[in-house]
């Protein structure tokens, strides 16, 4: 089969597609024929082995496993002992970076747990786009409670995976959003239903004046008490991701100077895949709340193009990786 490899930590011109063998599903394990893949932040770490915390999972110096790829749809082509879920033609999306990465090639073999049903009213390319966006979209607005009717909410970095999806779920729950990206972004933003746009380039959100319900942010790099400081009272910041260190340090180190802002809730959301979430994805897709935004599709030839494109930032939502069937 064929695979979008690489063989060490580095840039996007070294990866390659390769001839490798089909793999064989464990127990447990399915056999996943992929038609779609998509690419997330993560199989950029991965490439890049950094941050650090990579390099403990996958190799100190050369990646162990050397195909990147979490994000899949395709169709169960055979089972492995004890996987009972699903039958041979069923057709499944999920978030495969617990068992390993390897979305981007041909066949890939995975935990049956990791996957769920694709709704036959789905494409396999909107599939691909929605695992691990949508599921860091749904619990990240879920963190210390859920959004209500009318509350305010903030979404920094919204023009990317995360962020689309959040935005046309939240609209669907009636709220005000307010979205934060680079000016280029911001009218697509608002034809998906943002009531405001800020450009980060130029203005610092936590600056403005504003105060929200919930934040969501995807790009976390302020301090403790900036954010504070943009949430209205029992309001609730949920970092998704951004700069892990210096938040860490400033929660330990300055939120207990902040007593007088206790109402106020801060922290990391724990990213947790599972059945359960995809399978709410998928009833929010069939509503017409959540629609993966596709940017654009490349052939897993041109997977090294795709990785550029992402590279680049210039992109709405999803880039998706099409597999020949
Ligand atoms: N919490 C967990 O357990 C967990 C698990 C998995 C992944 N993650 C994290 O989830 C995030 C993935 O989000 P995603 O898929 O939506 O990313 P994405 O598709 O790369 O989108 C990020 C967006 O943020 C914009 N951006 C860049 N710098 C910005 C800044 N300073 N201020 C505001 N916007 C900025 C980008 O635009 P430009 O690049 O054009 O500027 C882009 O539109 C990553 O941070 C990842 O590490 C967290």
């Amino acid at each position: 089969m064929l695979a979008l490899t690489y063989a060490r930590y580095g840039p996007a011109d070294q990866l390659e597609i390769k001839e490798l063998p089909q793999p064989k599903p464990k127990k447990g394990e399915v056999l996943v024929k992929v038609h779609g893949a998509s690419i997330n932040s993560w199989d950029l770490d991965m490439l890049r082995g950094s941050p650090w915390i990579i390099r403990l999972l996958n190799g100190l110096f050369k990646p162990r496993y050397t195909v990147p790829g979490a994000d899949i749809a395709g169709v169960v082509v055979q089972t492995g002992e004890h996987a009972r879920d699903f039958q041979p033609g069923d057709e499944v999306f999920g978030d495969i970076a617990g068992a390993s990465f390897g979305g981007f090639a041909e066949y890939v073999a995975v935990p049956e747990k990791l996957l769920a049903r694709k709704s036959p009213r789905m494409t396999f390319q909107q599939a691909a786009a929605l695992p691990q966006a949508g599921l860091l979209a749904i619990q990240g607005l879920r963190y210390h409670g859920d959004v209500k009717p009318g509350q305010s909410i903030l979404i920094n970095g919204a023009g990317g995976g995360v962020g689309t999806l959040a935005l046309q779920y939240l609209k669907s729950l009636n709220t005000e959003v307010t979205c934060v990206d680079r000016l280029e972004k911001l009218e697509a933003l608002k034809s998906l239903g943002a009531d405001h746009g800020i450009d980060y380039t130029t203005t610092d959100y936590t600056q403005t004046g504003n105060l929200y319900d919930k934040i969501l942010d995807v790009i976390a790099h302020r301090s403790v008490s900036a954010y504070k400081q943009a949430l209205k009272p029992n309001g609730v910041f949920a970092m998704i991701g951004g700069s892990m260190g210096g938040l860490l340090f400033s929660m330990m180190i300055t939120e207990p100077l902040l007593s007088r802002f206790r109402h106020k809730k801060l922290g990391i959301m724990g990213y947790r895949p599972n059945r359960t979430d995809l399978d709410f994805l998928t009833r929010l897709f069939e509503d017409g709340k959540m629609t993966p935004v596709i940017d654009r599709c490349f052939a897993l030839q041109d997977g090294a193009d795709a990785f550029r494109h992402f590279i680049s930032g210039k992109f709405i939502g999803k880039i998706v990786l099409e597999m020949e069937t």
